[in-house]
C-alpha cells in the first residue's frame, strides 16, 4: 500500500492510500480529486502533474515531460509519493 499526498490540486490537499495497481488519474478520480484529462493514453498532456517526492513508473507515452512532471493517466506509484499541480 502506498500513500499519495495531494498538495493543493484544484484546492484539495489530502492523503490517499492506494495499492499501486491503477493510474494516479484513476486513483484521484476514485477519491474525488478531479484534474484535467482527455485521452487517458499519454497523448494529450492535459493530465500533467508535478511529482514533488517519491517515484512512479510510467507506461509508454509520447509526451515530452520536463523534470519532475508526470502524466497522471500513465503513471503508477511505486512508493509513497507527493504530487502537486504543474508549475
Ligand atoms: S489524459 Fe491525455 S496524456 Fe493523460
Amino acid at each position: 500500500m502506498f500513500r499519495i499526498e495531494v498538495d493543493n490540486i484544484n484546492g484539495k490537499t489530502e492523503l490517499l492510500y492506494v495499492h499501486g495497481d491503477r493510474s494516479i488519474l484513476t486513483e484521484l478520480e476514485q477519491h474525488n480529486v478531479l484534474i484535467n484529462h482527455s485521452c487517458r493514453q499519454g497523448h494529450c498532456g492535459s493530465c500533467i502533474l508535478q511529482l514533488l517526492s517519491g517515484d512512479v513508473i510510467h507506461q509508454d507515452s509520447l509526451m515530452p515531460l520536463s523534470q519532475g512532471e508526470i502524466l497522471a493517466c500513465r503513471a503508477t506509484p511505486v512508493r509513497d509519493i507527493k504530487i502537486g499541480p504543474r508549475d
